[in-house]
């Protein structure tokens, strides 16, 4: 992993430019941007991604895998960043499936992306931002974002990459290799900002507010509905305040 990097001053979103460019180039390529002018999140919301602010990174693979097992993916990188970030002193939290939190606030965010047909993958892009030294927020975001800094650590942007990427790196070969999910989905388990507690799920306009029980060997949310009835939950917008 990351023994080709693309490195960009600034770019529209090094999601965008992965997907572009990864039928081409080796599993393991990595994007690195200092700045993005369309940075996605998901749900096609906006991401601020300033200039030097923060860490705006995306991984190309090429997994022999089923495009339903893609999901997985997203665990792998959350268990990375808090695993990364726990070995630099920080402690954080997976809000399912793909948000990092500090404080119950978000500091980072996964966007996973496939190339795919119906049985088989040609690529995943997994896109990672990191807020770091950011201190102001756009309005909209400002009371639910956070920053490494803002949480009070001062560190360096590519001291966390570094510690990210090895361990997505050991976590997905383990995957890929070994078949072995088990410490991915323990570190999953055991730093859920969500397991044990009621949340809201969200759909469209939809709201159910389920309690979340555990997450599967495959990286699914566990969860008691507002029937009584327990579901297994793939993929899902999840909120712990209901806003
Ligand atoms: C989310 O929480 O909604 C996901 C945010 C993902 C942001 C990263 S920054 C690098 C990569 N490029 C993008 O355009 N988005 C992802």
């Amino acid at each position: 992993l990351g023994k080709e990097i693309v490195y960009f001053d600034s770019i529209g979103s090094t999601n965008d430019y992965a997907k572009e460019i990864a039928k081409d180039v080796k599993e393991g390529t990595i994007i690195i941007a200092e700045e993005q002018v369309k940075g996605r999140g998901r749900m096609g919301k906006y991401w601020h991604s300033i200039k030097g602010d923060g860490i705006w990174v995306s991984i190309i693979l090429k997994p022999d895998i089923y495009p339903y097992e893609a999901s997985f993916i997203t665990q792998i990188a959350g268990a990375s960043i808090v695993k990364g970030l726990k070995k630099l002193g920080v402690d954080s939290l997976i809000k399912w499936p793909n948000d990092i939190i500090i404080n119950n606030k978000k500091v980072s965010g996964i966007l996973t992306e496939l190339g795919a047909e119906i049985d088989r993958i040609n690529y995943v892009v997994v896109g990672i931002g990191m807020n770091v030294k950011t201190i102001d927020f756009p309005e909209n975001v400002k009371s639910m974002a956070t920053s490494i800094r803002k949480e009070g650590y001062n560190l360096e942007r590519i001291d966390i990459l570094k510690e990210i990427l090895e361990e997505f790196e050991r976590l997905y070969s383990n995957y890929i290799e070994n078949k072995d999910k088990t410490e991915c989905i323990e570190i999953c388990k055991q730093n859920s900002a969500i397991i044990g507690k009621y949340v809201y799920v969200l759909k469209g306009d939809e709201k159910r507010k389920v309690k979340c029980i555990d997450i599967t060997e495959n990286g699914n949310l566990v969860i008691i509905n507002d029937n009584n009835v327990k579901e297994e939950l793939i993929s899902g917008e999840v909120s712990i305040r209901g806003d």
